[in-house]
């Protein structure tokens, strides 16, 4: 038997949380969560990146529910979003794949890079995106 490499050690690993900054919410996170501590794998400057959120806000008409939204997001990593109910959750993952859009009331500004491409250039097709990068929902929230 071999000793597993980095990745294998990594995986199943959670290795980054982000906490949703929320309008009326506590500006602190309810549970905070430090990155694990490095134990293998590459350094951080090393890995693939798939997503790089800059700066993200979403609104629903005038209110906004999250802002100020900066992190990346690893492949071969698990990033968990935790927050209690109502903090965004649902609403920063629906960033990513552009469901946001079929919210006529949201807005989303700031910048959403995937693979190094602005997901939501202008040449950028939704629907592609949504076809390539899926979500799965316990339930409808
Ligand atoms: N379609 C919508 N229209 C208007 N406001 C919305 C909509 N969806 C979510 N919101 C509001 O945005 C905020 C964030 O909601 P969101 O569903 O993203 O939270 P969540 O963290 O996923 O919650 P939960 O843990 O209950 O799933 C809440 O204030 C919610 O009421
Ligand atoms: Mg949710």
């Amino acid at each position: 038997m071999t000793e597993p490499g980095p990745e294998q050690q990594a995986e199943g690993r959670f290795e980054r949380a982000a906490e949703a900054a929320v309008g009326g919410a506590p500006s602190s996170p309810a549970v905070a969560i430090e990155p694990a501590p490095q134990t293998g794998g590459e350094p951080t400057k090393q890995r693939s990146t798939i997503f790089e959120l800059n700066g993200v806000r979403v609104s629903y008409g005038a209110k906004p529910a999250v802002r100020d939204i900066n992190f990346d997001i690893y492949q071969h990593r698990i990033t968990a979003l935790i927050g209690p109910s109502g903090c965004g959750k649902s609403t920063l993952i629906r960033c990513l794949n552009r469901m946001n859009d079929l919210i006529p009331s949201a807005r989303v500004s700031g910048r959403v890079m995937y693979h190094g491409e602005d997901l939501y250039a202008s040449k950028v097709d939704p629907v592609e995106v949504r076809k390539r990068i899926g979500m799965v929902s316990a339930c409808s929230g």
